[in-house]
């Protein structure tokens, strides 16, 4: 986990290098582009929250605002899908200029879509929700590029970080490190200052975060403070 600059373009980067990941869900979705333009230069990735009203109780964006945004920035797009049927939806998100899509193991049909994802030339992810047990994702570690641990149960920013869950990142972490797989290891929810080196010291490299860096007045500020905060975890600092 050597990430020591932000990447750039649509490159994902080295698999299990230290990502910071903006989460867009915690932005002025008037001003979307001016905000992800804020913080370009201190995300490696750009997290693109999409809810679908049925899955989570929440309503948000879809492959429109994706397309919209792809005009606007060269970041790789890491979108997490947070819908009961996402399988109707990724060659539209795919068309729109996604890079990776992550949905949720728990709506099942999950080999089904991870073909359909790799048929669509994105990067495979597959999230659970803080509950959810490290068996579920289990079977598919070989399939997939990022396995994304919930530390919060979808469906809003804002959320206090469950810290329960990184018992199961640091399962995935054994199992990848066993494996000598090429899996990213992400976490979303109350990812700041303070729980971003819990959660890397846990195992995660990839760490979103919405509210503690759209948030903040100074976004650019914040994120490097998160990646700065993530370095001091494993000594690394
Ligand atoms: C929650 C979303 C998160 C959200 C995190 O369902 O998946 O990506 O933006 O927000 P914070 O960082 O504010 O907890
Ligand atoms: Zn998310």
């Amino acid at each position: 986990m050597e990430g020591s600059t932000a990447t750039t373009g649509r490159d994902p980067g080295r698999t299990g290098d230290l990502r910071i990941a903006p989460s867009v869900l915690s932005a002025d979705f008037g001003l979307l582009a001016e905000q992800v333009g804020e913080v370009a230069q201190a995300a490696d990735w750009l997290h693109v929250d999409v809810m679908d009203g049925h899955f989570v109780p929440n309503v948000t964006i879809g492959p429109p605002v994706v397309a919209s945004l792809r005009r606007h920035t060269p970041l790789f797009f890491d979108c997490h899908l947070m819908m009961t049927e996402p399988g109707r939806y990724l060659k539209d998100f795919a068309d729109a200029g996604a890079d990776g899509c992550t949905l949720h193991v728990e709506i099942g049909n999950t080999d089904e879509l991870i073909t359909q994802m790799r048929g669509l030339g994105l990067r495979v992810g597959l999230a659970l929700n803080p509950d959810t047990p490290f068996e579920a994702v289990q079977p598919y570690l070989g399939d997939v590029d990022l396995v994304l641990c919930m530390t919060v149960f979808p469906g809003f920013g804002g959320q206090s970080f469950i810290g329960d869950v990184m018992a199961k990142v640091t399962q995935v972490r054994a199992a990848v490190t066993a494996g000598a797989l090429e899996v990213d290891i992400e976490v979303d929810g109350g990812i700041d200052t303070t729980t971003a080196p819990v959660a890397v010291a846990a195992g995660a490299n990839v760490l979103v975060a919405g509210s503690a860096i759209f948030g903040q007045p100074k976004p650019w500020e914040a994120a490097d403070a998160i990646r700065a905060a993530a370095r001091t975890a494993n000594g690394q600092g």
